[in-house]
């Protein structure tokens, strides 16, 4: 029998490091031709996060659970230090440092926050104490809600102005995704009397709607822009990525809904 400690910390290695690798990737592409020293940074944690994630895909659930707490703090370690570098690049940007660079703040400190989100899954993974799942759901909603309410702002600034039913269609996911963050915050400071069965399953089954069809709508624009049928400075493994980001989120709510009614889940292929 696989140790879950061992299936648990293999999928969130795979799955974060990839992501890890393309943020450096998307900061790299965002900076001046000058800036030469924050290019190699970005190249150096691309190379790390990708040998990582080869090495995540090498090891099975049948890897001893020792080498893999191992793999846990160094890549943790890994996570820290490109926070801190993304943290760097946040105070460069914010006294106005790389004038004419194309990051936006929000999406360096957007990428921060997924880079601190990594790192504290697999510390809490490493040291077994997991939440009782009563708090995890909500404070991984309040996480992912601000995560996929960014997605939609950040798909809104990078297509073309001319795109205006496109524009408002992300504008309009944008608006929907800052009231259930306020929702779920409410939710938070009303702990633990918010905390009923009930009333955390119409939590769950309210985001997972909201989720389904931003998720759906990242996949239209993903194969728009493949397709180079629609006009934005969008790469698209940025469609991708944001994509993969909320399906991560859908597996997640699936996984809590099944905890909460005591049901199996039905996983679907995650992507990495
Ligand atoms: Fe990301
Ligand atoms: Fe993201």
């Amino acid at each position: 029998m696989p140790e879950v400690f061992v299936v648990r910390s293999l999928d969130e290695i795979r799955f974060w490091s990839r992501i890890m690798k393309e943020h450096s990737l998307f900061l790299k592409l965002g900076f001046r031709c000058e800036d030469t020293q924050l290019i190699n940074e970005a190249n150096y944690y691309y190379k790390l996060f990708e040998g990582i994630e080869q090495r995540a895909h090498a090891f099975t659930v049948n890897t001893d659970a020792q080498t893999i707490r191992q793999f846990n703090v160094e890549v943790s370690t890994a996570a820290s230090y490109i926070w801190a570098f993304k943290r760097k690049l946040l105070g460069l940007i914010l006294t106005c440092q790389l004038p004419g660079a194309n990051n936006f703040p929000l999406l360096v400190d957007h990428t921060s926050r997924e880079a601190n989100y990594f790192r504290n899954r697999l510390i809490e993974l490493n040291e077994g104490k997991l939440e009782p799942v009563q708090d995890a759901i909500i404070d991984e909603n309040v996480f992912f809600l601000r995560i996929m309410a960014d997605h939609a702002k950040f798909i809104s600034h990078l297509l073309d102005p001319s795109e205006r039913k496109l524009v408002q269609q992300a504008n309009d996911f944008s608006h929907d995704f800052d009231q259930l963050l306020f929702q779920a915050r409410d939710l938070d400071s009303m702990r633990p009397q918010s905390q009923t069965g009930p009333i955390l399953t119409q939590f769950l089954d309210q985001n997972r709607v909201s989720v389904k069809s931003l998720r759906d709508f990242k996949k239209a624009a993903k194969d728009l822009i493949d397709a180079c049928k629609i006009k934005s400075i969008i790469h698209p493994l940025l469609a991708d990525h944001v994509f993969r980001e909320a399906e991560r989120f859908l597996a997640i709510i699936d996984m809590f809904e099944a905890t909460l009614t005591g049901k199996p889940a039905v996983f679907a292929e995650q992507h990495h």
